[in-house]
């Protein structure tokens, strides 16, 4: 298994927001983490990433237990984050904010054919090629999108976390960024995704993770979750 999550506790304070969260990611696949607002989806990505600590629980990668880890060790251990608020740097042109990328992640093994490079990630986003020297803040939100993605593939990272990737954009964007995970899927990157947009996380996740308040509601593929109405129901719909 690529991530094991288990039975983590995460608490703000005096609450508890994540009740014994238990999830995995095989190697290869896209896992989607969906429900409503306020369940814990984003807290869960912020467990395994180590930016906030989990009480209790641990987190395997590759086979090696990376429980309570910083996030840069994280990063190194392979895993991107790619957080809900596009955290990229107004000031810096759209080829530096790429730059950037490379520090956090994993050291890469230049004879690699798969390792990720500007190039590489101009392949992918064409349109972040055309803006390579605007400053970040000129950029659509889309675009500010795709800087973020770029920027967490230049990690080189084996998953990528990605919280609500496709939230505030326009329908045409939508569309593009669920292409371009699918493609950085394809190209060995396995993802766990948060996402609302039920069509675009069905039409990429081999498997689905239903939040309920603080706690994993249902898990399952997306045909089995196609046979439980029920599950979609108590915890999709709104
Ligand atoms: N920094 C924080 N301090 C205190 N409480 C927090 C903090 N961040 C989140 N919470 C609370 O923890 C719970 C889980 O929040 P989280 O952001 O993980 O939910 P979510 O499922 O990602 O929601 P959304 O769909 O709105 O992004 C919520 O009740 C939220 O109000
Ligand atoms: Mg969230």
């Amino acid at each position: 298994m690529l991530l094991e999550a288990h039975e983590l506790n995460t608490y703000y304070g005096m609450s508890h927001v994540l009740q014994g969260i238990s999830l995995t990611v095989p190697q290869g696949e896209i896992v989607a983490l969906m429900g409503r607002n306020g369940m814990g989806k984003s807290t869960t990505l912020k467990s395994i990433m180590g930016l906030v600590k989990p009480k209790s629980g641990s987190v395997t990668f590759k086979g090696e237990d990376i429980t309570g880890y910083p996030p840069y060790r994280v990063a190194r251990a392979g895993i991107g984050y790619v957080p809900e608020d596009r955290r990229i740097f107004p000031n810096l042109s759209v080829l530096d904010n790429l730059d950037i990328g490379v520090k956090g992640g994993k050291i890469a093994d230049s004879n690699n054919p798969n390792v990720w490079t500007v190039a590489r990630i101009f392949n992918h986003f064409p349109m972040l090629q055309k803006r390579a020297e605007q400053h970040g803040r000129l950029l659509s939100g889309g675009e500010q999108q795709m800087l973020t993605i770029g920027r967490s593939l230049m990690g080189n990272p084996d998953l990528l976390l990605v919280d609500e990737p496709t939230e505030g954009l326009a329908p045409l964007l939508v569309k593009e960024v669920r292409d371009i995970l699918e493609e950085i899927n394809k190209a060995g990157v396995s993802i766990l995704l948060v996402e609302h947009n039920i069509k675009v996380a069905l039409s990429l996740a081999d498997r689905l993770y239903l939040m309920g308040k603080a706690h994993i509601g249902f898990v399952g593929t997306i045909a089995e979750l196609e046979a439980h109405p029920d599950a979609r129901k108590k915890y999709l719909e709104v």
